[in-house]
């Protein structure tokens, strides 16, 4: 029997993160680092997926790679399966973390973020990384942890994934009803899609013993306008907005055998947002 310190223990599990060059994804990669996992940081930047890979290798004394690789090509996806597969022999964790964070911003008197004005190649654009990656990844890395009898997929919604945009929060004074900045329509889409990916793959291969879960991250603060800031922690019961290390200790706890009778679920970690 182990104990429960050991089910947090990851030593040599191959752990894919998506976005892994990006702010949280190294967040994600530090933790995985800390328990001995191998994290695989998937990114299109080379320079930042680079830099961070080394930083964590040297700083853990563990193994940690970056991958270049667009993951909203599947031909990319299987040639980092094979590459990984020839060198380890197995893939344990997928983290479906990669996005593009959509822009609420004013362009000239036009805003592009509103729905009336949304350009549908940006719809097609983010939903390919935020959707269509993690269920391109989920389908090439989750059918090898299905053949290998066990496996973790873990994907990163928000609190956005449950609740709609509170829309006041981007508001600009002098500015008419139907000129204001918005949170763009994909966003929800996506967040709310990937907690439906999740349990749609749960079920789908659960007699293969490869869990899936999701979890809702509430906002990251990192010098956002202060403005912003104090209207949103007002819709926040612990009053701010989360730490960048914050969500590391739940992303243990979801890909590693702490959470082993856990799956199709969504672990909501948002401040208290969405309960007010
Ligand atoms: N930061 C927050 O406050 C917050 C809050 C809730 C949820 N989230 C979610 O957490 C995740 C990480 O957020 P972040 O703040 O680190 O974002 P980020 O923008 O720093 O990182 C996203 C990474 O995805 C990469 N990426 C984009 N397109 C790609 C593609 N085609 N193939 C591979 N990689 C690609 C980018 O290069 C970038 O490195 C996202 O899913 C985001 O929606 C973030």
């Amino acid at each position: 029997m182990r104990s429960v310190k050991q089910s947090f223990d990851l030593t040599d599990q191959v752990a894919i993160i998506t976005g892994g060059a990006g702010k949280l994804g190294e967040k994600h990669a530090e933790a995985i680092a800390e328990f001995g996992g191998i994290p695989i940081l998937l990114d299109i930047d080379n320079k930042s997926g680079t830099e961070k890979a080394h930083k964590i290798s040297s700083e853990y004394q563990v193994k940690c790679e970056f991958k270049l690789c667009d993951i909203t090509d599947e031909s990319q996806i299987l040639s980092v399966k094979d590459s990984l597969l020839s060198q380890y022999g197995h893939i344990d964790i997928l983290i479906n973390n990669a996005a593009i964070d959509p822009k609420v911003e004013k362009k000239s008197d036009q805003n592009l973020s509103r729905l009336e004005e949304f350009p549908v190649d940006q719809w097609n654009l983010e939903l390919a990384v935020g959707l269509t990656g993690a269920m391109l990844c989920s389908k090439v890395f989750g059918l090898e942890m299905s053949k290998n009898g066990k496996g973790v997929i873990l994907n990163i919604s928000s609190d956005l994934g449950i609740i709609a945009p509170d829309q006041r929060l981007y508001k600009k004074s002098g500015l008419p009803n139907d000129k204001q900045p918005v949170k763009p329509v994909t966003y929800s889409v996506i967040k709310h899609g990937l907690i439906g990916l999740t349990k749609y793959l749960a079920t789908y291969w659960v007699d293969e013993g490869v869990r899936v879960n999701s979890i809702s991250l509430g906002g990251v603060s990192k010098n956002q306008d202060p403005k912003f800031v104090e209207r949103l922690t007002n819709l926040i019961p612990l009053g701010r907005m989360a730490h960048e290390d914050e969500y590391k200790a739940a992303i243990i706890f979801l890909v590693s055998d702490a959470s082993s009778y856990m799956t199709g679920s969504n672990l909501v970690i948002d401040g208290g947002r969405s309960c007010w």
